[in-house]
């Protein structure tokens, strides 16, 4: 059940899907042997101006490898003006050159625009989310990783990018006042049309 709705996800969304054509088979006899019922990957439809962040709970990493704290993202970011980053992959190129170091270096002035919060957000576990923090600068700058390790935000967010071993999350950044988006970027067209200069922009 499972592989057969990620088929027709990926079909919709025209990725190449032959690899796991092939594994389908025996996937799909190993999820009919199982007693439990099959868990349906719902993704919703992709996030709007005006929608509102859905509650999840995401991880948080701590240091000297602490056991992740449960972060209740409606409760974060309640009242607030935040901005909310994510990316396919912690410490991947695109990632770590160009879309973090953005959010580091535009701190100040999205402090001064009224954020008072930046999250960045990927699907990587919680640990690595910590590392990629701290190593990054990004959490000595203030800025909050978060693991969504289960690909629950992505989801509800119609954001992730099913069919690999780890699903991801697609690029984007927004940001939410008390909990609603206020202003949408996509990476649809252009991924720099998430890094901050851009959304410092429209703010
Ligand atoms: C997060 O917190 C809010 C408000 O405190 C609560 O209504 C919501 O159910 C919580 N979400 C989850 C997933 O526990």
């Amino acid at each position: 059940m499972l592989r057969i709705l990620l088929l027709s996800a990926l079909a919709a969304t025209g990725i190449a899907f032959s690899p796991i054509i092939a594994h389908a088979p025996l996937t799909s006899s190993l999820l009919s042997a199982s007693s439990s019922p099959a868990a349906a990957v719902t993704m919703a439809e992709e996030v709007k101006v005006g929608d509102k962040i859905p509650s999840v709970i995401l991880k948080e990493g701590q240091p000297d490898y602490g056991t992740p704290k449960d972060v209740n993202i409606s409760d974060l970011i309640a009242g607030k003006k935040v901005a909310i980053f994510a990316v396919p992959g912690a410490f991947t190129p695109g990632c770590s050159k160009s879309h973090l170091p953005s959010f580091i270096t535009a701190q100040d002035e999205l402090k001064a625009k009224g954020v008072e919060l930046t999250i960045c957000i990927a699907t990587n576990d919680a640990y690595v989310m910590e590392a990629w923090g701290r190593t990054s600068g990004g959490a000595d700058a203030g800025i909050i990783f978060l693991s969504d390790s289960n690909a629950e935000l992505s989801r509800a967010l119609g954001l992730s990018i099913e069919g690999g071993i780890l699903v991801r999350t697609k690029r984007f950044s927004l940001i939410a006042e008390d909990g609603v988006v206020s202003h949408y970027f996509s990476s649809a067209k252009e991924s720099s049309d998430t890094w901050a200069p851009n959304v410092l922009a429209a703010l």
